[in-house]
Formats: structure tokens, sequence, C-alpha cells
């Protein structure tokens, strides 16, 4: 039922996202994150399509104008405010040296790849379902490119699952799943331009953003694709930082699936997506589940090894249909067990409460984010989860409402959450709230 409560935060919700409005695309938050980024746009329509389509096509619009020729879907599309300040800009990208990139201004690497899904849940809220069909089918040839761009560039061995080569693709810029790959790079031994990060400059956000040391790492890595012309080949020669990562992949895997279901609406075949999906469905199982702990983690491809950190990533191929029910109930035990779960904390942290460097404060090394959340409730919806799911519904909007539209929140009930952390008005806080509250 709609309380009091829920109609207010419903109220403040959509004013995020009205305010984070450009007249072209909604930005993340206005002064942090002043472009389009690709994955945020992806929870951000699932938000806007509950009370807004016209904006949902023009975001969608705007985004894939940004894509490669050869399916890429770029992390960042460049507005053209003078005044939105942020590193890497184009200049720093260059992406014009691939012969691949667009007209239009974007970043270089990608980012998880969300929009198969957030079509469909979109499409699920869309006033005028034939209205929305012409968007799906106008969409729908553009993610299929992106699909097969990931299976294709992104898979060398053809295994079933595409790697990220920056932690930025992932999302999860300073998970410590990425430490040890990234100590490959020293500072010290490495050539890195020089740069000025503008992300410090937002007072709020500065003590809870990455490192100097993070970003010389993420920077050497810029320069090291745009020196190979951002030729895949190339990258995955040379990259030190090569993985395949359980988040990235379940994400791809749900988007496949979605896919699936807008092929069958629009009369599209589905073999190629079935074939996607269950090779890389076995792949999830045989390669990255870790029956000790009950997670999914990460592969180093470039050690051909397993990386054994315990970050909520690793729960989150529940999305995606990927465990058995078995697995699926270990994974719940170590959902509610001392990892991820206690008395004390809002679920979910996204690094073990077991880890002895957890910050509860730092980015991706702890906090709660709102849009793993709502990742983790789908997946424990479609296990028949439903405690577990609602606490995760309970504590996001809860979150939400004390502290603001805030990117992430520390995991501490007590000693922690006084105001979230990073930027407020972040829209895909905002957008996971209205797609919640439009179940209630
Ligand atoms: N997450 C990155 C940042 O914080 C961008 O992709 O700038």
């Amino acid at each position: 039922m709609m309380t009091q409560y829920h109609k207010i935060l419903r109220q403040s919700a959509r004013d995020v996202l009205d305010r984070n409005w450009n007249g072209h695309f909604t930005r993340p938050a206005p002064s942090l994150y002043p472009h389009q980024w690709n994955w945020d746009t992806g929870f951000i329509v699932i938000g806007l399509a509950t009370y807004d389509w016209k904006r949902v096509e023009k975001d969608l619009q705007f985004l894939f104008r940004g894509q490669w020729k050869n399916g890429m879907l770029p992390h960042i599309i460049f507005g053209n405010d003078p005044e939105a300040r942020y590193f890497p800009g184009p200049e720093f990208w260059q992406a014009e040296r691939a012969s691949m990139a667009p007209e239009q201004a974007t970043s270089g690497i990608t980012q998880p790849p969300v929009f198969g899904f957030a079509l469909w849940h979109a499409y699920r809220h869309a006033p005028n379902r034939d209205e929305a069909k012409t968007l799906l089918r106008a969409l729908y040839p553009k993610i299929l490119a992106q699909h097969a761009y990931l299976y294709r560039d992104r898979d060398p061995a053809q295994e079933g699952l595409a790697y990220i080569c920056h932690p930025w693709e992932p999302g999860t810029d300073n998970s410590p799943t990425w430490d040890s790959a990234l100590q490959r790079i020293d500072p010290q031994q490495v050539s890195i331009p020089p740069y000025t990060r503008k992300d410090l400059q937002n007072p709020r956000a500065a003590a809870h953003r990455p490192t100097q040391a993070d970003y010389d790492r993420y920077v050497y890595l810029v320069d090291l694709f745009r020196s190979a012309d951002y030729e895949e080949a190339k990258i995955a020669a040379t990259c030190p930082f090569i993985i395949q990562d359980p988040l990235f992949n379940a994400i791809l895997i749900y988007s496949t699936e979605c896919l699936m279901h807008i092929a069958r609406l629009l009369d599209e075949p589905t073999n190629q997506l079935e074939a996607w999906r269950t090779r890389a469905v076995a792949q999830m199982n045989a390669k990255l589940w870790n029956p000790q702990t009950g997670l999914y983690d990460a592969w180093d491809v470039v050690q051909d090894q397993r990386i054994e950190i315990q970050t909520s990533s690793g729960l989150i191929p529940l999305l995606a249909g990927i465990p058995s029910k078995t697995q699926a109930e270990q994974i719940q035990r170590t959902l509610e067990g001392p990892m991820f779960s206690s008395r004390d904390t809002w679920l979910c942290p996204t690094y073990s409460l077991l880890a002895e460097d957890i910050n509860y404060e730092k980015y991706w090394r702890g906090p709660v984010w709102i849009n793993m959340n709502w990742l983790l409730y789908q997946g424990a919806k479609r296990y028949n989860l439903d405690t577990v799911a609602e606490r995760l519904r309970t504590d996001s909007l809860e979150l939400l409402n004390r502290f603001g539209f805030y990117e992430y929140f520390d995991p501490r009930r007590k000693s922690g959450t006084r105001e979230g952390y990073g930027t407020d008005q972040f829209s895909w806080s905002a957008s996971c709230a209205l797609d919640w509250l439009a179940e209630t």
C-alpha cells in the first residue's frame, strides 16, 4: 500500500531526476558527474518510465548516438555543457584515434551491459505499450550489436565470459577485487601523463573517493588504450588488467535473457541469444563459482587464476538465474551470514564485513550502493527468497528517506551512518526507489 511516507519519497525521487535532466539526458549528479554515464542511464530509465516515457526515449536516443561501429557502448557520452567539469574529458580519451569511434564525443571503454534488462523493466512500466514497442524495435538491434561485440571481442578464447580491461568498466572502480592486478602497475616505474582530478573539487565527495594511487593506475590504463588506438587485440595483448568479473557477466547474461523476451515480442529469432546465455551460465558455474564461500569470484586472465576476494558482486549472479537451487541456498546463507549481514548493519555492504581492510566510507570498498541492492533484490525475488528481498528493499528505502538520495552509504547502523557519502542528488538512487515504489 502507498503510504504518506512512500508518496513523499516518490515525489523527492522524481525531483532528483527532474533536476538532473538537462534537456537531452539525465546526469547521474549535477556537479560530480555532469555528462551521460552508460550504466547509470540503464537504472535511470527504469525509474523515469514510471512517470515520464518521453524522457526515457530521449535519454536512450542520446546514449546510443555514442555507440561505436563495432557495437561497443562507451561508459561516458559527453554532453555539450561548457561548464561541465570532469576528468578525464574527451581531450584526454582521444576516442577519435579509434577507427570505430562515432562523431559523438565519448570515452573509450565500456560499462556493465544493462540495456537489455533496463529496456525490459522500463517497458513494463510504460503507460502505452504500443508506443513503447517502437522504442524497443529501434534499440533492439543496437543492444544486440553490443552483446555481439562483448561475446566476440571481449572473449578471444570463446569461453562464454566477457573480460573487462579497466576498473571503470565493471563500475566498481576501487573494489578490493582489483588490487592485486593493479599492483602490476608501479606508478614509479611507468610513465603516467600529467592530469588534474576534478572529482576532488566536490567537497562532500572528496574524502570518500578513490585515492591518488588508484587514479594514477586508472590514467595509466587510459593512456595505454589511446596509444593502441583502442584496438582490441593490442589491448588484450598488452594490458596488465584483464579480468572476468561476476557482476559484469551476470548483468550481461540477465540482459541477454531480457533481450530474448524483447525478441519474442518483436517476432525476432532468439537462437543466438539462447546460445550465448547457455554457454555463459555453464562457464560462470564451471569457472567462477566458489563452493567454499558461496560466492562467484572474479578471474584474473593475465595470471590465469581466481581472485578470492569476497564482495557483493559475487552474489549478483542470482539476478540472472545462474545458480542452481542448491547454489542459491548457499548464496542466501552467505548473504544472511556474517560476511554481509549483522544486526547492526544495513544490507548490503559491497565488501565482506569480515575483511580486515573493509573501509565503510570509501566508494566500492564497503559502502552500500542502492543499485547493487536493486540487482540483488531482483535476484532474491527470482529464487523466492522473499524475506531477504524485502530487507533489501526496506533498508534501501529507509537509507534514502533518512539521509537523502546519496550515492552510497555507511553500512553501520549505529556508529556509522549520519549522512550519505559521495554526491547527493544521485539519479540512480532516486530511480531504483521509484521502481520499488511503483511496486508498492
Ligand atoms: N566511476 C568513475 C568516476 O567516479 C567514472 O566512471 O569518475
